[in-house]
């Protein structure tokens, strides 16, 4: 099944302009090939903008063990009709991914059901570190420094330096310094006479600036002192950025959607369908992350898409849990930065495809070009699309932009060269249509 796409604003990797480009499942074939080209579909993309499908390197997908909220197919679902071609799941679900066992029951799963490419990260506990050096399909190995939802957390340092100089994929971490928080907590506990019935703004008082801030530059020495390739999660404060200002080419970093858009003002409005881990921040901190993507201190955007039903969300913080879904809305939500002139084009193309391609070495992906694989997203830029809860693909069925209304919308998704998701024909793909990422050695 050829597909040739005609006449679209394409972002290629030596700029964008009109171009057509042919595709089947076994990649970009051609960039504007010749007038005698058949195809099996031609699609007239005049006036779209035609992007790398994205790539989400930090998602949450619930299964196995937690699938009333998310599962492997609706998550992949949701990617889908949210212009991202492959997502990178995390291992805390029940069991965590923990061993190259789970590693191979998850991808044998998602063999099955996933519409979307995928690829699962190896969870680290103080004890699998031979595990981790076993697991070979999987981008790296993840580190909750402080733990977050579920049960998995590395926090002693023998331990972590055993992680760090007995593996060789790159290694990712939440970094939250679970000392300072557990004192916050505490203190906070103190204070208000109990456990019950908490303001929201109080989780940005127990997972305030100095946890994030401690965390990771303890990452940091580690990484450094090691000569271990690193990736800083959902970085969500100005002292973070100013580390990695500072910080070796060893390290990279994410910011997230909700860190960029979402600050403690929005808790009123909000409450817990706010509350993440890490805490979302200030506004100086908003227009921190963005300088830092600007000037490419901060190189990917990701979702941490954790969701939670609304029954859960429900409960008085801090008896809530932390999470919220973002994977269908992020590309919209920075296609209508671009349109406020926050960004550009070639900015969204390059956080939330080429980079995280380049920074988990996977194979033949995050570029428009030939011999990648045809993962593709097309995008009108001008069209207005409201966030609705009734209209969200993810098992757990809401949104924290609900009816917030944006410019700019995904239209059709291709994955290895067939549509996964076409807004005009309101069709979006059942089918296993997904294929496991491969990653190259790293360097
Ligand atoms: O708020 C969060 N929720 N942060 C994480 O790092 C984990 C996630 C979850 O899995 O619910």
């Amino acid at each position: 099944m050829r597909t040739l796409i005609r006449n679209a604003t394409a972002v290629l990797p030596d700029g964008t302009r009109t171009a057509s480009v042919l595709v089947d499942e076994t990649g970009i074939l051609d960039i504007d090939p010749g007038p005698a080209t058949v195809a099996d579909e031609t699609v007239d993309a005049s006036g779209l903008t035609l992007l790398p499908g994205g790539i989400d390197d930090q998602v949450h997908f619930r299964e196995p063990g937690l699938t009333h909220k998310e599962d492997l197919h609706t998550g992949s679902r949701a990617c889908a009709a949210g212009g991202v071609t492959t997502f990178l799941e995390m291992p805390n679900t029940k069991p965590p991914t923990t061993t190259v066992d789970a590693l191979h029951a998850k991808l044998d799963t998602a063999a099955g059901k996933c519409v979307v490419n995928y690829g699962f990260y190896m969870g680290a506990t103080g004890e699998n570190v031979g595990q981790l050096q076993a697991a070979k399909r999987t981008p790296g190995t993840k580190i909750f420094i402080g733990s977050s939802t579920g049960t998995l957390l590395v926090d002693e340092q023998e331990a972590l330096e055993a992680i760090f100089a007995g593996t060789t994929k790159p290694i990712t971490a939440h970094c939250e310094d679970e000392a300072t928080v557990r004192a916050n907590y505490d203190r906070i506990r103190e204070e208000r006479g109990g456990e019950e019935d908490w303001p929201i703004a109080d989780h940005t008082r127990v997972r305030d600036h100095a946890a994030a801030r401690i965390s990771a530059a303890r990452a940091f020495d580690l990484a450094e002192r090691h000569n271990h390739r690193f990736h800083l999660l959902h970085t969500s404060t100005a002292d973070e950025v100013e580390l990695l200002r500072n910080a070796s080419p060893l390290i990279t970093a994410e910011a997230c959607p909700h860190h960029l858009f979402f600050n403690v003002d929005d808790y009123d409005r909000l409450g817990t369908l706010v509350q993440m881990n890490p805490s979302i921040k200030t506004a100086a901190d908003n227009a921190a992350l963005w300088d830092a993507l600007g000037d490419g201190t901060i190189e990917v955007v990701a979702t941490d898409h954790a969701p939670h039903t609304l029954d859960e969300k429900a409960a008085a913080y801090p008896k809530s849990p932390s999470g919220l879904p973002a994977v269908e809305n992020s590309l919209m939500l920075m296609l209508d930065a671009a349109s406020r002139g926050r960004c550009t084009i070639e900015q969204v193309a390059a956080w939330m495809a080429t980079n995280p391609a380049r920074v988990w070495n996977i194979e033949r992906k995050g570029q428009i070009a030939v011999g990648y694989d045809a993962d593709l997203v097309l995008v009108d830029r001008e069209a207005e699309h409201t966030i609705r809860n009734a209209e969200q693909i993810t098992k757990s069925g809401w949104s924290p932009w609900d009816g917030q209304t944006l410019r700019g919308r995904v239209e059709r998704t291709w994955v290895c060269g067939q549509t996964v998701f076409d807004r005009a024909a309101s069709f979006l793909a059942t089918d296993p249509l997904g294929r496991e990422a491969t990653y190259r050695d790293p360097a």
